[in-house]
């Protein structure tokens, strides 16, 4: 079996793997630790393991290659690139910063390491309004995603500078399909992702990071959700709430791109040791200070 060699490789590696959320069942299952994209930075900062097979997206593998230089970060297949993630660039982003000199970046870990070398602090969507609050300028260039940003924007007095960028698997999850989701399950309690256009937030009953979402769908006393996020959540959440139903706002809601790591890569990850994910040093330690400051911030929902 295929999860007998994962194990076995593990061990003699001295590997752990983390899997996002999003990641397709049998790779959460055979996971060390799933979680959210804070969940996942913390628990690779914090790992004494020698390798972390990062079974997410790029942007997720680099920031554990930023935080644990130590470490040898494996992304088992090298497609798993996040379309967000590419809609800024360093030179971009130092663009926008000469139009606004006395802004400072406020960058989502949706972005490469370079883009993140040019900001100030990360922050993920369980703690970006936490984190923009926490800083003491007024004026705020915030990238890359303009869901996010207006999110924020909502919950702070400060001036907020919305990059155009957008998730495509979130962005995508209409108005409309969401009000006949409700309309079908009534009593069902509505959870989006603050990557959501604005208007899908303001008929949710809540938004929250994945994590966050997982948390909430157990305290609540709902028996049915509506679920704004990409659909391989689900698995999850039904998996850890057997007596709770869980429904999608939108059957489109699926992000190629989480769902391209298999078991058989992540064996050939651990024999073969590949793909290594390396960031070049200057870029690694200027990165490393803005998701070093995010952490000190720590959750947020
Ligand atoms: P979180 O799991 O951090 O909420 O982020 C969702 C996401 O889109 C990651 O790509
Ligand atoms: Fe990127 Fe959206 Fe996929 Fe997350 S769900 S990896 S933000 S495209």
């Amino acid at each position: 079996m295929l999860q007998d060699r994962i194990k076995e490789l593990k061990e003699e590696r001295n590997a752990i793997i983390l899997a996002h959320n999003y990641q397709i069942g049998e790779v959460q299952d055979i996971a060390d630790y799933k979680g959210d994209s804070l969940g996942l930075s913390q628990k690779a900062a914090k790992s004494d393991a020698d390798v972390i097979v990062f079974c997410g997206v790029d942007f997720m593998a680099e920031s554990a290659a930023i935080l644990c230089s130590d470490k040898m970060v494996l992304l088992p297949e090298l497609s798993a690139k996040c379309p967000m993630a590419a809609m800024i660039t360093a030179e971009s982003l130092r663009a926008e910063k000469e139009k606004y000199p006395d802004a400072v970046v406020v960058c989502y870990v949706n972005t490469t390491a370079e883009v993140k070398a040019e900001s100030d602090i990360c922050c993920t969507s369980s703690n970006a309004i936490k984190v923009v609050n926490s800083l003491k300028e007024d004026e705020i260039i915030f990238v890359p995603d303009k869901n996010l940003a207006l999110y924020v924007a909502a919950h702070t007095d400060k001036t907020i500078i919305p990059w155009e960028g957008y998730c495509p698997s979130h962005h995508f999850i209409l108005k409309g399909e969401v009000l006949l989701a409700k309309a079908r399950r009534p009593e069902a309690e509505i959870l989006v992702h603050p990557e959501c256009r604005q208007e899908v937030i303001e008929i949710a009953d809540k938004a929250f990071s994945t994590d966050g979402m997982i948390r909430y769908a157990k305290r609540s006393k709902a028996k049915e959700f509506i679920i704004g996020t990409e659909t391989g959540i689900l698995y999850r959440l039904r998996r850890e709430n057997p007596d709770k139903r869980f429904y999608p706002a939108s059957d489109r809601a699926i992000c190629p791109s989480m769902k391209v790591n298999t078991l058989d890569k992540i064996v050939n990850a651990l024999e073969n040791m590949e793909h290594k994910i390396t960031i070049p040093e200057d870029i690694r330690v200027r990165a490393k200070q803005a998701l070093d400051r995010m952490l000190e911030v720590g959750r947020g929902d």
